[in-house]
């Protein structure tokens, strides 16, 4: 299955903002591909796919979180972590894509991981810095990811965590385990 075919069920799926949104990541997760020496058109094909299911219903996600074999927690929280975990599941069903590495790359894109692969962080970093993003200190995460690829994951799950905790919303617990390993 081409990246092509791909991007125009991308476009087909979701609203034209996320859909700029998605092209803005993908453009940026090349670019951090071929500085940290990764298959350019991997990362390409996580970046299309890593909101694909941003706007599936939360009916069809509960439904999803009934049958489906997820941790207890997701039910706590909703799309912002769904979109991510339960979405890789979408898209694998849709696309019939197995690979891990890419389904883990479009899991951990919200939450980040104990455990995060090469991919992981270029996807997780390239939603964050990409150009039409306006969000804390997102210059110098900009700078960071191709300094430092690891600083800037850990800067941007500490803005993260700073945002949800300023808006009173719940830390999803493996993205406080995440950021607390890592201090
Ligand atoms: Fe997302
Ligand atoms: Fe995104």
């Amino acid at each position: 299955m081409n990246i092509d075919y791909i991007t125009r069920e991308v476009e087909a799926e979701v609203n034209p903002k996320r859909f700029a949104h998605i092209l803005r990541v993908e453009e940026m997760a090349r670019r951090l591909a071929v500085r940290w020496n990764y298959d350019e058109e991997r990362a390409a094909l996580a970046a299309v796919l890593h909101d694909y299911a941003k706007d599936v219903s939360d009916e069809e996600f509960r439904r999803r979180l009934k049958r489906g074999d997820y941790p207890e927690v997701f039910k706590d929280y909703g799309n912002e972590i769904w979109h991510g975990w339960i979405g890789a599941d979408i898209v694998a069903e849709k696309f019939d894509i197995h690979d891990e590495e890419i389904l883990n790359a479009i899991r951990r894109h919200t939450t980040g991981d104990t455990t995060m692969t090469l991919l992981d962080k270029i996807i997780f970093v390239a939603d964050y810095i990409e150009e039409g993003r306006d969000l804390p200190e997102v210059e110098e995460a900009r700078r960071l990811a191709f300094v430092d690829l690891d600083a800037a994951v850990q800067l941007e799950l500490a803005n993260t965590i700073n945002f949800l905790n300023k808006k009173g919303a719940r830390i999803f617990p493996l993205t406080q385990e995440v950021f607390d390993g890592k201090r």
